[in-house]
């Protein structure tokens, strides 16, 4: 494990405009993500997880405060540069897969690949088998994602946020659709990939095993 930083937001509000109202999630909260650990972020539902998990990764903007990733600030970059940003530094995992129907597990795997022009040679492809080995699914490739189960489809949402390399994984309550013995496979998988390919993770969780293992855990009140 090593402490350099990775993230740092300072003082970051967020306020939410609605029709009749305006929402303040936090006020001046600061975070700090060390590259190569895995931070979990919990906090009781409506606390702002996944609100925070969207600022840190540049889905969304804060509405006042500064990010900066690997000494970069991504809080003033435009919709085209925080589009390119996240291509190249950031995987995303969801409480539901968001596989896409239409496409078997393995062109999901690749979508973030071909999106960001990645050239799918032999090294690439052979890469991308070798995860596929490692969730277990190598003889799921060609499935559908209707033909799956539900930690499947989520092995292999796993496998597509790690598709493009990124620096950092954000991973919204990855293992909240699943039952007790699929969301433990995805835990395990979870770690195995982080020691394997030293990834930092940020995880909002509900979950306490994930969160006790983390390195750091960061609670919203
Ligand atoms: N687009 C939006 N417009 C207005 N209010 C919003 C919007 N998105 C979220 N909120 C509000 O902001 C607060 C934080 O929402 P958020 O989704 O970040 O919570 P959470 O901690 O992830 O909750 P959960 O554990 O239920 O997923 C909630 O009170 C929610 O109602
Ligand atoms: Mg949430």
């Amino acid at each position: 494990m090593t402490d350099e930083l990775l993230i740092r937001a300072t003082d970051i509000s967020k306020t939410y405009k609605t029709l009749v109202d305006e929402v303040m999630v936090f006020d001046k909260t600061s975070v700090d993500i060390e590259r190569g650990t895995a931070v979990a972020i919990i906090g009781e539902s409506g606390r702002g997880k996944t609100t925070l998990l969207n600022i840190l990764s540049g889905l969304d903007n804060p509405s006042e405060g500064s990010i900066l990733f690997d000494n970069q600030r991504i809080d003033t970059m435009d919709e085209r540069e925080l589009a390119i940003f996240r291509n190249k530094n950031v995987g995303f995992i969801f409480q539901h897969h968001y596989l896409l129907q239409d496409f078997h597990a393995l062109d999901n795997i690749l979508l973030p690949l071909r999106i960001a022009g990645v050239r799918l040679d032999s090294a690439r492809l052979k890469k991308v088998w070798d995860m596929l080995d490692t969730i277990g699914l190598k003889n799921r490739a060609y499935h559908f994602p209707d033909q799956l189960s539900g930690g499947e489809r989520q092995r292999i949402a796993i496998a597509r946020a790690l598709a493009n390399d990124p620096v950092v994984v954000f991973a919204d309550e990855p293992t909240g659709s699943l039952d007790r013995r699929n969301a433990g496979a995805v835990e395990d998988l979870l770690w195995r990939l982080k020691l394997d390919f030293n990834k930092t993770f940020v995880i909002a969780t509900h979950n306490p095993d994930i969160a006790n293992k983390c390195d750091k855990v960061i609670e919203l009140k």
